[in-house]
């Protein structure tokens, strides 16, 4: 039997678990239970990361010790997971004794292998990143994550040797183009491995750095951070030579976000290797959820916690709504209303009106019971075409990692039933007694593209896809036992009472929604990240949400609805109290208007003044933070979520068009 590995990276105990962390954790049981549904023999792991620096700091300044500090947070997120229906096999911590038996026996093969040498230190540490900094990644001399200078530190330190390796590594990356996936991820690796990378420190003197786990074969010194966390995957199957390790570890899959592509790109691997064990099979790498076009921050104060969604929107569409808003390994944009709107539009709309009105009808005509189907005429037969190879297509959507598009499968079948009813007109046909049997044939279909779209998105809404079966007189049972998970047509028992229960996703009312949104921001105007955009108001394009229902596709008529101008600009400020926002007043030839910007983050006010850049100048003004912006300002948006505003390298009059 085939096995799946799936891991989420562990999560630092310094932070409560927010919209990011849920992210993963919930990416990785929708896998966990698409492969169990297909009959996989499945393992998700996820949990916390609990040493280091950082931690020892927080718990200082929380007047607690560092276990009792580890202990509070794990525990949020362990609690933080069955809210978002997540449901993993193992939570492993990296403080226990299972986690740190391994890590010193691995760690002590690695000193016998000679992979593992003693030497001084010098570099530039972050105490942010918890890791020593190489010239190259540093913006302005400044961490680019935390914006700090990294102190200069020279230490006596283990290092790893990690150089000698690099060959290895690229060859295999290069020959094995599916072992880091998307491809802009693997070519980012490619190029860190196209230089040397040096060897790593991964000691830290215990009188600097105690709460870790000490070095095997010196006890004044404890391990370093992240070799002790990425053997977390290992630890938690019990270490090499343990039946559970034999049986998942070659099926290994760690998703990760881009923030921590180097050491499980680089590091990971090579510890690997250098420890005689098998590579995993591969790594999966998502992008970035930002909130009003920045990062999560505390400071900034957009930070979402997943419990909040929870309770306003339920479990399963919110999971729905980070699933098919996200396009994997692109950056997406949260914003509340967006995923309201998501839920009204897909799943109280096309999913749950297809269930109101076949369940309405077979209670009506059909005394309450699955009908059996008749000869299919020609609806069905162009029904049955459009749905017969769904199941296909979404597992192959499912194993490209493309989650937002296996979804849309399901959905455009769901909207393609509705269409079929509309067509079918059962309601007529009843009517007309020499075709009234054919109604039973009608809507055993529509009933049975129901029970499919149901058992295809169940890893996406478990809870909801159990009741939406319920309620047509499936036994749910647990999937996939029992023929109301099966894929083939034709396994919805005919006969079956069907039991109409609560309206499966109730409608959200927007309006009131945006009022209540408005209201929390003590009546002035909507905040950035609460308002619904196609495109972010800094102008950086929206690559993350899929919001054209052609797949991503315009035609040239309407990019020729977007007026593109050259505009400079005269001045900028900061608004009071909106960390990201500036107010811009630009010059567009024959006017000049104010714009708002999500840029104070990375340009100041002084730097904007002449600058010669694009606008959006057909968009429909809209009110932030109290200040009518009339347009938009293009920027390019790289990587690590940095942005750089579209500029021209001429110099153009301003109020020119831009094609
Ligand atoms: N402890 C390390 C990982 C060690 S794994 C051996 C760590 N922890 S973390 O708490 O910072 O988690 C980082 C991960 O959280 C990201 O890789 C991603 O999975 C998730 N996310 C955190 N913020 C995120 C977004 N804003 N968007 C999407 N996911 C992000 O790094």
């Amino acid at each position: 039997m085939d096995s799946v590995y799936l891991t989420t990276p562990i999560f630092y105990v310094n932070a409560d678990p927010h919209l990011g962390h849920a992210y993963t954790a919930i990416l990785g049981d929708v896998f966990s239970r698409y492969h169990r549904q297909r009959g996989r023999r499945t393992r998700y792991l996820t949990g916390t990361d609990e040493h280091g620096e950082k931690v020892a700091q927080s718990a200082a300044r929380a007047g607690i010790t560092p276990q009792q500090f580890a202990d509070d947070v794990s525990r949020k997120f362990r609690e933080a997971w069955p809210g978002v229906l997540v449901e993993p096999d193992d939570f492993i911590r990296t403080t226990e004794p299972r986690h740190e038996a391994v890590v010193s026996r691995i760690v002590e093969q690695l000193h016998d292998r000679g992979e593992i040498y003693k030497g001084a230190y010098r570099g530039l540490y972050c105490v942010g990143c918890e890791r020593y900094l190489t010239p190259k990644e540093l913006k302005e001399g400044k961490c680019p994550d935390h914006g700090i200078e990294p102190k200069e530190l020279v230490e006596e330190n283990y290092l790893f040797r990690m150089e000698k390796h690099r060959e290895w590594l690229r060859d295999h990356i290069l020959a094995n183009p599916g072992f880091i996936e998307p491809e802009r991820y693997r070519n980012e690796v490619l190029a860190m491995l196209r230089d040397p990378i040096g060897d790593l420190s991964i000691s830290r003197p215990r009188s600097r750095v105690s709460w870790g786990i000490p070095l095997p074969f010196d006890a004044d010194h404890v391990l370093y951070v992240w070799f002790d966390a990425l053997l977390n995957y290992v630890s938690a199957l019990g270490g090499p030579g343990t039946e559970l390790f034999d049986t998942y570890w070659p099926s290994a899959t760690h998703l990760i976000a881009k923030d921590i592509l180097k050491p499980h790109g680089i590091f990971w691997p090579i510890m690997l290797r250098a420890a005689g064990l098998p590579l995993f099979r591969q790594l999966r790498v998502h992008g970035y959820w930002l909130v009003d076009a920045s990062k999560m921050s505390k400071t900034v104060g957009n930070v979402v916690r997943p419990h909040q969604m929870v309770d306003r929107y339920g479990a399963d569409a919110f999971r729905y709504f980070l699933m098919r808003d996200m396009v994997f390994g692109q950056d997406a944009d949260f914003s509340e209303v967006a995923l309201a709107k998501r839920r009204n539009a897909d799943l109280a709309n096309d999913l749950g009106n297809l269930l109101s009105r076949v369940s309405n009808m077979v209670k009506r005509y059909c005394g309450g019971r699955i009908p059996a189907p008749g000869t299919p005429g020609r609806l069905e037969q162009n029904l049955l075409e459009a749905v017969r190879d769904l199941p296909a297509r979404v597992d192959k959507l499912m194993e490209a990692f493309q989650t937002h598009a296996a979804i849309e499968e399901v959905l455009q079948a769901v909207r393609r039933t509705n269409q079929y009813l509309q067509e079918a007109a059962p309601w007529k046909v009843v009517k007309d007694p020499e075709r009234s049997g054919e109604v039973g044939t009608i809507l055993y279909h529509a009933a049975e593209v129901l029970r499919l779209a149901a058992v295809l998105l169940y890893p996406v809404i478990p809870r909801k896809a159990v009741e939406l079966l319920a309620q047509l007189g499936c036994d749910a049972g647990t999937p996939p036992a029992g023929s109301t998970w099966s894929l083939a047509w034709g396994n919805l028992p005919v006969g079956a009472e069907i039991r109409p229960g609560n309206v499966l996703f109730p409608k959200i009312d927007l309006k009131a929604l945006q009022k209540e949104i408005d209201g929390d921001q003590g009546g002035g105007a909507p905040p950035p990240d609460r308002v619904e955009r196609k495109t972010r108001t800094d102008g950086a394009h929206d690559k993350g949400a899929t919001r054209t229902e052609t797949g991503g596709v315009i035609t040239f008529e309407q990019f020729q609805q977007v007026a593109l101008r050259v505009a400079v600009v005269l001045e900028a400020e900061r608004i009071p109290k909106a960390r990201n926002l500036l107010k811009l007043r630009l010059d567009l030839g024959d006017e000049t208007r104010t714009v708002v910007a999500g840029i104070a983050q990375h340009y100041t006010p002084e730097q904007l003044p002449g600058k010669r850049i694009v606008v959006v100048a057909n968009l429909k003004p809209a009110r932030i933070r109290g200040v009518e912006s009339q347009g938009m300002i293009l920027a390019a948006e790289d990587t690590d979520g940095r942005l750089s505003l579209v500029t021209l390298d001429r110099d153009v009059s301003p109020g020119s068009g831009v094609r």
